[in-house]
């Protein structure tokens, strides 16, 4: 389940069981490169689509954007982008890496204070995408109560939301995720990029151009003439990605889930056609009582 009391609390947060057993053995046995990229995130915060435009630039020399059989869009993100804490881990092992070339991408859900402490103390560097909790809520209980796993009962939209905004679901509280990559942001900027969902959606090239820095591959000239930039954000489009999403059936992200999952509407403020006028009061209370003074807004 996704929701207490199917979840554990493990250093401040809520983790279904199998994440948590895989985010232990990650813990105990994980070794970074300093060459490695950490696409961190909350569930439906835009973690898909991150994976998806790091992995383009980060390739751009091996793999054109514009190439019909690009991995984007013969593979998928998740697959390209392995998630730390999902998998399978009845061997107290973490999963053979070795198919991926450097730079090495990850995803993660888990908070930056429970990251494996060879990422904390090597040069490698972490990505977070953060969304207007709102948005994400919305996302978040459209996701998990679709594909909600045999055993545990789906919730209306009102039980979720109450859950979700008192800090009881699934990687919650919130606010915790949110506020330790901002702080770490803010106090160590060549190690963490902190986004936001909403700026990569209302300027999507000038945030591209800012991820390519921080990764020490900044566009060149020759690359903004010859519009290598604007390929990359079709290859990686809402459009274009569920499209190859619904074509590729074989591969999987996940056993539970299938491709198309991933990809449901891609806009922001889709609250405003699910929240009633208390959960819009209550939930922007949260917003303001947990991350008011840290000077982040949405
Ligand atoms: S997950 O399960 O944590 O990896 O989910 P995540 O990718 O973080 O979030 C899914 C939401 O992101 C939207 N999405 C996109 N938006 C814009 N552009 C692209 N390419 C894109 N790909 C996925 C997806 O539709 C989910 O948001 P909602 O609001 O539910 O549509």
């Amino acid at each position: 389940g996704w929701f207490k009391p199917y979840i554990y609390l493990y250093q401040h947060i809520w983790y279904a069981p199998a994440q948590l057993q895989a985010l232990i053995s990650f813990q105990k046995h994980f070794q970074a490169k300093d060459s490695d990229i950490i696409i961190a995130s909350l569930p439906k915060s835009g973690t898909t689509w991150l994976k998806a435009l790091t992995f383009a630039i980060v390739n751009r020399n091996r793999f054109s954007p514009s190439k019909h059989n690009h991995p984007l869009l013969i593979s998928n993100a998740h697959e390209l982008v392995p998630f730390f804490e999902f998998h399978d881990c009845k061997t107290n092992q973490i999963p053979d890496f070795s198919n991926l070339s450097d730079p090495r991408l990850f995803g993660t859900h888990v908070p930056c204070h429970s990251l494996p402490d060879s990422i904390t103390m090597s040069r490698c560097r972490i990505i977070y995408i953060c969304r207007n909790p709102l948005d994400n809520f919305v996302s978040f209980w459209f996701f998990y109560n679709k594909i909600v796993p045999p055993l545990s009962p789906k919730l209306s939209l009102e039980e979720a939301f109450e859950r979700y905004s008192e800090g009881n679901s699934v990687l919650g509280p919130f606010w915790t995720n949110i506020l330790g990559y901002w702080r770490q942001g803010k106090e160590t900027p060549n190690k963490v990029l902190f986004l936001k969902y909403e700026d990569l959606k209302g300027d999507t090239k000038f945030y591209l151009k800012r991820v390519a820095e921080f990764l020490d591959c900044p566009f060149n000239l020759a690359e903004e003439g010859n519009g290598v930039i604007e390929k990359m954000i079709e290859l990686c489009s809402f459009r274009k990605m569920k499209e190859s999403a619904e074509l590729n059936k074989k591969v999987k992200v996940m056993q539970k889930y299938e491709n198309k999952d991933f990809f449901r509407k891609g806009e922001v403020g889709d609250w405003v056609n699910h929240f009633s006028p208390w959960m819009k009061e209550k939930l922007s209370k949260v917003i303001e009582e947990k991350l008011g003074g840290s000077g982040l807004s949405f």
